[in-house]
């Protein structure tokens, strides 16, 4: 099977606009933790000589010049998170590599069409408040027990103290609709924090759980991003995603707009 983060937006897998992301927030090194089964999506950002040689040879310097934009955008390091025992985990493998400095950590669950982009809106709140924070977005009470929840005190517009983390919650549990969709900046503190965070929703070490820990002896915090947010779960909003890249391309705009004019007369 292949992957969701190699799912193809456009002309590029999903993985590739979240590694974008990051260099468009001026993140320079990028660690990716990679389950066993999804070595691919490593794979996907390794030079490949033999490859861009072909390329070269036939002339078809579009397609080099795509795969040499992905290596020249940021350093990329590969963790292979060796059990997957939840997104606790999988920070804490990354551990090493991210050597006592604050970071930015993403799930690639949902790619985000945003400018600025997210990791870039949480990154500047971020270095407001020196303190950990997430990203949030509201949701309808039909969509809260989907996601990791929110909840604590509107400090300023758009930001919330968080003062509790739930996972998963009953709409009943919780007061807050804003959910967690995985742009965080964390700092160091949250891998002891991990360590201490006994295992919760699935029986795995959750992040929200750590975090919550976190936000309940330092200040943390939640930001409402904006964005066009698309879960690359799901193929309805992988097309749409799609769509909106097309729209948004020079390059394919005109033949989207007249394919979808046509369409609908
Ligand atoms: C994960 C997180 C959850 C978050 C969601 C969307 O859940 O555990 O906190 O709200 O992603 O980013 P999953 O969708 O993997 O079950």
């Amino acid at each position: 099977m292949v992957p969701k983060e190699l799912l193809p937006l456009l002309d590029r897998p999903a993985i590739h606009y979240i590694v974008e992301e990051c260099s468009r927030s001026g993140i320079e090194e990028v660690i990716l933790v990679i389950s066993r089964g999804k070595e691919a999506v490593g794979d996907y950002f390794k030079p490949s000589p033999a490859l861009e040689a072909a390329l070269e040879r036939k002339g078809d310097l579009e397609r080099l010049r795509q795969l040499q934009e992905i290596s020249g955008l940021v350093t990329i390091t590969t963790v292979l998170q060796k059990d997957q025992r939840g997104t606790g985990d999988a920070v804490l493998a990354a551990e090493a590599v991210v050597a006592g400095e604050p970071f930015l950590m993403i799930y690639p669950d949902d790619v985000m069409v945003a400018e600025p982009p997210v990791a870039a809106q949480v990154i500047e709140v971020f270095r407001e408040r020196d303190a950990p924070i997430t990203a949030v977005e509201r949701v309808p009470d039909s969509e809260v027990k989907n996601y990791g929840i929110a909840d604590g005190e509107m400090i300023a517009d758009r930001l919330l103290r968080v003062e509790r983390m739930v996972e998963k919650p009953d709409p009943s549990e919780v007061k807050s609709r804003l959910a967690v969709f995985g742009r965080y900046v964390l700092t160091p503190d949250i891998f002891d924090a991990i360590r201490r965070t006994p295992a919760g929703a699935l029986g795995e070490v959750q992040l929200t759980d750590a975090f919550a820990l976190l936000a309940s002896e330092r200040p943390a915090y939640a930001y409402e991003f904006e964005a066009r947010r698309y879960d690359t779960g799901r193929p309805m909003t992988m097309l749409k995603a799609a769509i909106d890249v097309a729209l948004s391309r020079d390059d394919t705009r005109d033949e989207m707009l007249d394919y979808l004019r046509q369409l609908k007369p």
